[in-house]
């Protein structure tokens, strides 16, 4: 007679213990950007350097454009926008090609934007980019 011997064994969540941290405020934010309302990302196509300095299968962080770009073996290239989807924060830390949020420690793939590490969950958003005469031109996309 076929019985059920897991029926008894419930398990009980204790998630309830998690108490909110109240003292968590988003002014940590506050300290990054000159125009007013916090980091931005470019609104028209800015000029960001050499073509050159990003190796295949590397990234580069352009801190002041809050922009990153990202070369795949194949020599393409890819851009996102080095704002965290989490709360807003400027991504100001690069490890080869993973983003790390210095607000709450959300990491993101350079190559993809796709989110490596919560609590952000959301992918970065991505620009467009081209080279041009040598130059790593990156903007919004269309
Ligand atoms: Fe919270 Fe980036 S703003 S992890």
């Amino acid at each position: 007679m076929p019985g059920r011997p897991s029926a008894s064994r419930r398990t009980v969540l204790r998630g309830a213990a998690l108490t909110p941290v109240a003292g968590l405020a988003l002014s940590a934010c506050s300290g990054g950007g000159a125009g007013g309302g916090g980091p931005a990302t470019p609104t028209a196509p800015v000029e960001l350097g050499a073509e050159s300095e990003i190796a295949k299968g590397g990234a580069k962080l352009y801190r002041d454009r809050n922009v990153v770009v990202s070369r795949a073996d194949n020599g393409s290239l890819k851009a996102f926008s080095s704002i965290c989807t989490h709360a807003g924060c400027a991504i100001d830390k690069l490890e080869g090609t993973t983003l790390t949020c210095p607000c709450h420690g959300s990491e993101f793939d350079a190559t993809t934007g796709k989110v490596l590490h919560a609590p952000a969950t959301v992918p970065l958003n991505e620009l467009s980019v081209e080279a041009r005469d040598g130059k790593i031109i990156a903007g919004p996309g269309a």
